[in-house]
């Protein structure tokens, strides 16, 4: 073996794991080794393509991502138009169907492939001698949208065709579903709303959304998965003679399929499995919405052929939706990990395909009022698959006259705090961030953390131990702790010397700066940066928290929702106890010094590319420390561009809008000249 093939082996064997780590993680969401161990594999890769780049493989993931933002699509014109599907809703839809195709092929035996009904988006992979160059979405059937970008980071996806057992086709146009597996989504959800972000009402949504992203680094960040159901062209021909095998021919390249598919002798056994797959449907990896019915047998496909934009061929058979009535006995209000209120509605437990049903979640109170819900109504429920069930209806016809109407409440139901929710927002959120006991985890992560109060080991280590022991009912009682040493020897691999290293970093992190306090009360809105230029603006804590809405809107960086989150914060007056606890446990930081003064104030800048002396966060914390503001976009407000190697679309950007830009060297300069760096 050369030089050359061992490295071009290695690499193939870690794309491989890598590839199958992927799919574990990502599709089946069952890990099945370390993360570390993961960033090994991967680092190892990434260093045998630094030694060897002329050896880099097309599918390699390492630079997978990182794709530059599109600000639009590309239409395609697809060779071989995206058909759609007949649908049939029942046995007598089905057996009709099987009539007219008995009809058409007298005298022949006919088979059933009969594969699971994605519900996804359909869309079409060019791969040309084994490379894919090209995804493109269904669209109106005869153009879609070059969705390349997005398609290749989907990791279940063969980005190169690659086989032991036969040839690769010069042409192989591949269509398939693209969705979010269950599991997928349902972790995104709720890292979404461990965010406060926004949930995806179901999985077809959430594939949606992430396929339409500009930005293929969004799109990488989702759970998305392929499913291959059929072959538009295959050149030269793949030699298979159904439409099952077909299928199957084409796992030899990496491709995912159906995790079921049957073949059927007779439409009877089609309506069996049919039946079973609707009690089976719970326990898929993927959402499907039924199943689709197809003559198995490639030329009898060819003989049958099309009428009008449908094949004759085949045929959707849908699951019937389920939704069933019942009546909203109460609706709760609860409180998330950011504060978030959402409404519930209690509703008399109704059966619903198998499920009993007996909260629901409303979202928001804007959605209360589009459905026009009230305590006492009868609602139709409904349940696609086993996705959330939701409320479909409300039947004003039944209403009782006594039914009440729902508005949101003035307080938190946990904490007391004042509800508050700034005009043009969709979510209602408990003021009392610093003292709510729903919030409490997440503030108390947040108050720990390295840019706030940096205290080492509180957040990742210990949070969830001080909750469950009752030690810290709110962030002040981190500075209470030494109060209950031989509390904290009784929790797991907690030992006297963790103890000690744990006070030591509550006792450092008493002497803090004031934009780093603020940034650790978690105030929505206010970031690392906001919380610099509240600092520096109001200099002292008296002056912030009595500050009123005008003065905080003509603050730098703040936006005018965030103005009023920053005085909702500071109305609460649980927020204001906990303030105070929190300066007696001695807190503080050094009084402001004269106002500097700040050359670059209320500058927009822009850092991009990469810069030799120093990180893209140091350039950035430089740049703020004269008052400028840092962003991430350029746009006709950049004051300047600060653009170290291989600057891409925002140096281009910035040259259009003939932004002045400064190279590394001019820039270090100008720090210099500001007293920034030291020569
Ligand atoms: S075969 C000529 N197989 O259903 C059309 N389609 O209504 C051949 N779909 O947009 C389509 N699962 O995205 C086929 N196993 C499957 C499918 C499937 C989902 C979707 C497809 C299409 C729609 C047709």
């Amino acid at each position: 073996m050369t030089h050359d093939a061992t490295v071009i082996a290695q690499m193939r064997q870690l794309i491989q794991l890598i590839a199958k780590h992927n799919h574990a993680y990502y599709v089946m969401d069952q890990p099945t080794i370390e993360d570390s161990e993961y960033d090994q594999l991967f680092h190892q890769l990434k260093a045998l393509e630094q030694k060897y780049p002329e050896a880099i493989q097309a599918d390699s993931p390492i630079n997978k991502v990182g794709g530059q933002p599109l600000s639009k699509f590309d239409s395609i014109t697809h060779v071989v138009p995206m058909l759609s599907l007949g649908n049939v809703f029942n046995k007598e839809d089905l057996f009709a169907f099987a009539k007219r195709i008995e009809e058409r092929l007298p005298n022949q035996k006919i088979e059933y492939d009969v594969e699971l009904k994605f519900d996804g988006l359909a869309i079409s992979l060019w791969y040309e001698n084994g490379v894919l160059v090209r995804g493109v979405t269904r669209g109106d059937g005869e153009m879609g949208e070059d969705i390349t970008q997005n398609v290749k980071t989907i990791r279940n996806l063969p980005k190169v065709l690659s086989t032991t057992t036969g040839s690769v086709p010069t042409l192989l146009e591949v269509r398939g579903e693209v969705l979010m597996p269950k599991a997928g989504f349902e972790k995104l959800n709720s890292e979404n709303e461990a965010k406060g972000e926004k949930t995806f009402a179901n999985p077809r949504n959430a594939a949606a959304g992430s396929l339409r992203q500009l930005d293929p680094n969004i799109a990488a960040s989702r759970p998305l998965a392929f499913y291959a159901y059929g072959i538009a062209q295959c050149q030269p021909h793949h030699g298979q003679t159904t439409m099952s095998a077909s299928l199957d021919w084409l796992t030899q390249f990496g491709f995912a399929i159906g995790e079921k598919h049957f073949i059927c002798d007779s439409i009877q056994d089609v309506q069996a499995i049919y039946e079973q797959m609707i009690i089976d449907r719970p326990r898929l990896l993927v959402e499907i919405d039924g199943m689709v019915i197809k003559v198995n047998d490639l030329k009898q496909q060819q003989t049958l052929g099309f009428l009008s934009r449908e094949p004759r061929w085949a045929t959707a058979y849908k699951f019937p939706a389920v939704a069933a009535l019942t009546t909203v006995d109460n609706i709760d209000w609860q409180v998330g990990r950011t504060g978030t209120i959402t409404p519930v509605a209690r509703l008399n437990p109704v059966a619903v395909g198998g499920v009993t049903v007996s909260n629901v979640t409303l979202h928001n109170i804007g959605e209360i009022h589009r459905l026009d819900v009230r305590v006492g109504d009868t609602v139709s429920v409904y349940r696609s698959g086993d996705v959330i069930p939701k409320v479909e209806k409300v039947w004003p016809e039944f209403r009782p006259v006594d039914a009440v109407e729902v508005q949101l409440p003035k307080c938190c139901p946990v904490c007391e705090s004042p509800i508050v929710m700034p005009e043009g927002e969709a979510l209602a959120r408990c003021s009392g961030g610093l003292y709510c006991a729903a919030q409490r985890i997440e503030a108390i992560r947040h108050f720990v953390s390295r840019k706030a109060m940096d205290i080492e080991g509180l957040g990742d280590r210990w949070a969830e131990s001080l909750l469950h022991l009752n030690l810290l009912n709110d962030v002040a009682d981190i500075y209470h702790l030494h109060e209950h040493r031989e509390k904290l020897l009784t929790i797991e691999k907690m030992g006297e010397k963790s103890v000690q290293n744990l006070m030591d970093s509550i006792e450092n992190s008493k002497k803090t700066s004031f934009s780093n306090f603020i940034f650790a009360l978690g105030i929505r809105g206010v970031g690392e940066t906001t919380a610099r230029m509240l600092a520096n603006t109001f200099q002292t804590l008296d002056a912030l928290r009595t500050a009123d809405l005008e003065a905080l809107k003509k603050t730098p960086d703040v936006g005018d929702i965030t103005a009023e989150w920053i005085i909702d914060f500071f109305q609460a007056p649980h927020n204001l106890e906990v303030l105070d606890r929190l300066l007696a446990a001695g807190i503080h930081w050094d009084a402001p010094t004269a106002p500097t003064r700040q050359p670059l104030n209320g500058e927009s800048w822009v850092v991009t590319g990469t810069l030799a002396s120093m990180g893209r966060d140091d350039a950035t914390q430089l740049l703020q420390a004269l008052g400028a503001r840092v962003s991430g976009s350029v746009s006709s407000k950049t004051k300047r561009v600060v653009a170290g190697e291989k600057a891409g679309s925002k140096l281009d950007r910035a040259e259009k809008l003939g932004i002045p830009v400064l190279n590394e060297e001019q820039f270090i300069a100008l720090m210099k000249e500001h007293g920034q760096i030291q020569d």
